[in-house]
């Protein structure tokens, strides 16, 4: 039976690692999003859809570095191509062929990527595209919607996870800074309500003249997943399309939804869009692309008007593992992969139904996220209360770490990886259901 009290334990490995981190990092900690009371289980490797932890105890990991390991761990190719590349020099003041490869690949995927450049996150790559749409419309402000995460850019992180106390009008929610952020930066954000179509269409033709982008999650994790309602997205579209605002859709986590990404699964084209997570095979990424005549900004050969420097942009040894991650998710292998989603939540709806516990599951493509409520989801604030803060989910969190499963301790969320069969889905609903019944 593999336990949590080995790394609670006193003389645990874990407990001595937080001890020495704590002494150097504040928090112990330079990832808040993978933070865990009271302290984190340390990693010592995995393989396939496993980890094994300092303790030697091993997992089922659904949480897969959140959603950018679609592969699982150590992918034999991947490695291999890792290894090659690595003897042959990891990085220059040069460009590789590696670089237009991956570009190639992903223009040839993705119908509105006509050109696209490389960085190192998502939150880069965000900030980037938000670059873009300024220079190219010469307009200051953005627009994005209340809740949803697009990474750590002053501009991208306003009302993130804003509360009532502040939060403002339903149909006009405040725009709230993240602490560090000047406030200034509120007044060039405007929030919008996800699944207000009425609201939404106001707010954008009050701001019309001054938003340069549009940014958007076609399935945003921060709002629970909760699907756009029809028609939701096209309307942004052409409202945005009307006064000539840039849509960007950030991909960044849901490229891994489909062969051609999130904006074609969910029917829309945007001008540009962010990508990060599987498209880098385990290493640092990020990338934003789009429509030739917009992505000229960042063209040095031309009137540049957008500076995109990064000592470590497109190093090879992240394309090489990006390459060959994405050369074997062909698209039999998205729909496997979405397939084992689509059983997995089903199962979970069952667990549910049999447990009588109010549940609604969420997700798409290779992704599960349950609210524990019966009350219907529109948007952020109808999370309230089911939300990342609610200690229910680190409790089950810790249970499930106790069976042999890598959760979120920030809501019953979680991705497959293709390593995963039924067994391992199987396996996780029966320990969710454990845990459960534990709980009441
Ligand atoms: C939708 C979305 N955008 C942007 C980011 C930021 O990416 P990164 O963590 O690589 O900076 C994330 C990270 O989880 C994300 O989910």
């Amino acid at each position: 039976m593999i336990t949590v009290e080995r790394y609670r334990a006193p003389c645990s490995v874990s407990r001595e690692l937080y001890d020495r981190a704590c002494r150097v990092m504040p928090g112990g900690n330079t990832r808040h999003s993978i933070a865990l009371a009271p302290y984190p289980i340390y990693a010592r490797s995995g393989s396939g859809c496993r980890i094994t932890d300092v303790e030697g105890e091993q997992r089922v990991d659904f949480l897969n570095n959140y959603t950018s390991l679609i592969l699982g761990h150590a992918n034999p190719g991947v490695t291999e191509a890792v290894q090659c590349r690595a003897v042959m020099g990891t990085a220059f003041t040069m460009p590789t062929p590696e670089e237009i490869e991956l570009a190639e690949l992903i223009a040839s995927r993705v119908g509105y990527v006509e050109q696209i450049r490389f960085c190192n996150s998502g939150s880069e790559a965000v900030m980037m595209a938000i670059k873009a749409a300024r220079a190219f419309t010469g307009r200051p402000k953005i627009a994005k919607f209340e809740g949803a995460y697009h990474g750590v850019y002053d501009y991208a992180e306003v009302s993130e996870g804003p509360t009532p106390d502040t939060w403002g009008e339903a149909d006009a929610p405040a725009s709230i800074t993240e602490p560090g952020t000047p406030p200034s930066v509120a007044k060039d954000v405007v929030i919008l309500p996800w699944n207000r179509p009425d609201a939404c269409r106001k707010l954008i033709a009050q701001h019309k003249d001054e938003l340069a982008a549009l940014l958007v999650d076609p399935m945003p994790l921060g709002i629970g997943m909760i699907t756009p309602r029809p028609g939701f997205l096209s309307m942004l579209r052409a409202e945005a399309a009307r006064h000539g605002i840039l849509v960007i859709a950030d991909e960044v986590l849901n490229f891994r939804l489909a062969y051609h990404g999130a904006a074609h699964a969910c029917g829309i084209e945007p001008d540009l869009g962010t990508f990060g997570k599987i498209i880098g095979g385990g290493f640092p990424v990020g990338a934003v692309g789009g429509k030739r005549r917009i992505m000229s900004v960042f063209d040095h050969t031309g009137p540049l008007k957008v500076h995109h420097g990064g000592t470590f942009n497109a190093n090879p040894v992240t394309l090489v593992a990006g390459l060959e991650t994405m050369r074997q998710m062909r698209p039999d292998a998205f729909d496997r992969l979405n397939r084992l989603g689509e059983y997995v939540r089903d199962q979970l709806r069952r667990l549910f139904c049999d447990l009588q516990r109010p549940a609604q599951v969420c997700g798409s493509g290779s992704m599960f996220l349950v609210h524990l409520t019966a009350d219907e989801l529109t948007d952020f604030r109808s999370l309230r209360g089911f939300s990342r803060t609610n200690p229910i989910y680190s409790d089950l969190c810790h249970q499930m770490l106790a069976y042999g499963f890598v959760l979120s301790p920030r809501g019953i969320f979680g991705c497959l990886s293709t390593p995963m069969t039924e067994a391992e889905l199987d396996g996780l609903v029966d320990a969710l259901g454990r845990a459960l019944r534990n709980l009441s």
